[in-house]
């Protein structure tokens, strides 16, 4: 009697359980659904070299990251781009260096937009 009555309680929670997922699962596809991505603030803004920075400057840090630096002459670029490759691993081909100085000499007083 016991185990019977169990049994019919268990049936009934996995109905229960079951109506409950449909019911889930209607709502999710029912209501429609839309997310505005938010615009990103820590891309390289245009400008010649653009696209270099952009191949090879955010491999292992945001371009926001290059843009909390301090003020630098284009000759310190250089040097760090240089470091970047020799001493970490940058695969920045040897005679894109100096366009990128360039670029991040011109970039390094502008900020990146804040949205
Ligand atoms: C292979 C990984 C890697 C790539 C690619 C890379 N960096 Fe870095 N970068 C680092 C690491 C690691 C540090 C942090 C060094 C530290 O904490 O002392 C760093 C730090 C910096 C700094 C902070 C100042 C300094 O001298 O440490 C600047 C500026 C910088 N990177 C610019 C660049 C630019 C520009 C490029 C593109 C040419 C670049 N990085 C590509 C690894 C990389």
């Amino acid at each position: 009697m016991i185990a019977r009555l169990l049994r019919s309680l268990l049936i009934i929670g996995t109905l229960l359980v079951s109506f409950e997922t449909v019911s889930f699962a209607q709502e999710m596809t029912n209501s429609p659904r839309s997310i505005t991505l938010p615009t990103d603030p820590f891309s390289f803004q245009s400008g010649a070299g653009q696209e270099i920075a952009n191949s090879y400057c955010v491999i292992c840090h945001s371009a926001d990251y290059i843009y909390m630096q301090p003020e630098h002459s284009q000759k310190k670029w250089q040097a760090i781009i240089t470091k970047m490759k020799h001493v970490f691993g940058c695969p920045i081909p040897q005679d894109q260096i100096t366009p990128l100085a360039a670029y991040l000499f011109q970039q390094n007083s502008v900020s990146p937009p804040t949205q």
